[in-house]
């Protein structure tokens, strides 16, 4: 026994050294593959971050899609206040995105941090004017959309929604993209039911200062539905109602921005008519998440998108003046003509069939939009604010 251990011991141990000999050189093409894998890692990130960046400028990180599920998307009017998130959404997923606006109401500033990436195109252009581009979804929001704005040039106006509206459906029939066309609350004027489904017709004044924007939506959506049965366009109709955030126009001239600009400027805030007609305000994010939604959804007849919590405007006053924290007065001021006194929107459809609803509490969304206001104020050094 003793003479077969001794004779098996060279041979273990020379198994055993030749075990670790062989564990030692897999360590070593371990770590040599380890060392090569890093170097490519740090390659790729080198190459991704001068995808990203260029002319020293770096842009928020965008998702990969290949060729297969990258789409080729429009946005008219995506200089805007709600185009210009929906921009962010799109960009962010990675998809080619154009916008087209001619900056009556939009502001470069919105989309200048896409300005030169790989995935995003600019065009100065009217919509009044043609445009031949090849693109598989069209996100059609060109408008103007705050009462001063829309009533500044009314016969623009309803060039925009109807002509506009036409060169947009046009070029969904030559290309064979989707559209999808921003509507409006505003379809159904001054309501005489509450909440206003879908099915509601409106109650609108044809000839009154806010016909060129009601009538002029109105006849966007006629169109849509033309275009659809004669020509088998792929629409969808979003009626956005009250939508506020950052990026909103300053000089917009509605309710929340009034507000939150008097507020700031510790000015009285004025309040039209009694103040107890009622809005609902949804935020800008939740708008897009309903967008995108119905984009994607098979759901073509016209779906409400808006938030139903209901407020009367001397309250919104009230809890503007509570965020931003100054000690202005409210005052009531003479009534505007044809303003409707309630809207709140019966969201059944968008809950039904797109599973969407809103989700950013008004305080939530107003704070983020205070803030953009200061930092907006200060950027232009207004008021001393600086
Ligand atoms: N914001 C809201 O509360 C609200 C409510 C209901 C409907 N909508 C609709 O949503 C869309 C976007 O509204 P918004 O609040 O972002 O308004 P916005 O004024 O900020 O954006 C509209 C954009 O369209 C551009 N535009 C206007 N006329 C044009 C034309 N003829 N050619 C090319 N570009 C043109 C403007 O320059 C601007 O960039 C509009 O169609 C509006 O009617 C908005």
């Amino acid at each position: 026994m003793a003479h077969s251990t001794e004779a098996n011991e060279p041979r273990e141990y020379h198994s055993s050294a030749l075990i670790s000999e062989v564990n030692a050189n897999k360590v070593e093409d371990i770590l040599r593959e380890l060392k090569e894998t890093k170097q490519k890692l740090g390659d790729l990130e080198a190459k991704f971050h001068a995808f990203n960046t260029k002319n020293g400028k770096s842009y928020p990180d965008v998702k990969y899609q290949n060729f297969r599920s990258k789409k080729r998307i429009l946005v008219t009017g995506g200089g805007g206040f709600v185009g210009s998130h929906l921009v962010d959404r799109l960009m962010y997923e990675g998809h080619e995105v154009t916008i087209v606006d001619n900056f009556f109401t939009g502001n470069k500033n919105n989309v200048e941090h896409w300005i030169g990436h790989n995935n995003f195109e600019m065009i100065h252009q009217d919509i009044v004017n043609p445009l031949f581009i090849e693109v598989d979804e069209i996100y059609h929001l060109a408008s103007p959309a705050s009462p001063p704005h829309y009533m500044f040039n009314p016969v623009k106006t309803i060039k925009t929604n109807t002509i506009g509206t036409i060169n947009m459906l046009g070029l969904a029939k030559r290309v064979g993209a989707k559209i999808l066309i921003a509507s409006t609350s505003e379809v159904y004027g001054d309501p005489e039911v509450h909440p206003q489904p879908e099915t509601y017709w409106g109650n609108v004044n044809p000839i009154g200062p806010r016909a060129c924007y009601d009538e002029g939506k109105r006849v966007s959506e006629t169109l849509s539905y033309a275009y659809a049965k004669q020509e088998k366009v792929s629409v969808r109709v979003a009626r956005i109602f009250n939508t506020y955030g950052p990026r909103m126009n300053l000089q917009d001239g509605r309710v929340v921005s009034n507000f939150i600009l008097q507020a700031l400027r510790n000015e009285t805030i004025t309040v039209y008519g009694s103040g107890k007609q009622t809005r609902s305000f949804q935020y800008v994010s939740d708008l897009v998440d309903g967008l995108i939604a119905l984009m994607n959804s098979n759901y073509s007849l016209p779906v409400n998108l808006g938030n139903p919590t209901e407020h009367t405007i001397t309250e919104f006053a009230v809890i503007i003046k509570k965020l931003v924290g100054g000690k202005n007065k409210i005052q009531m001021v003479n009534a505007v003509e044809d303003d409707p006194q309630r809207r709140r929107p019966d969201i059944t459809r968008a809950m039904t069939y797109l599973n969407w609803k809103p989700k950013i509490p008004l305080k939530t969304g107003l704070e983020k939009t205070i803030k953009y206001f200061k930092d907006e104020l200060n950027r232009q050094n207004i008021h001393g604010f600086a």
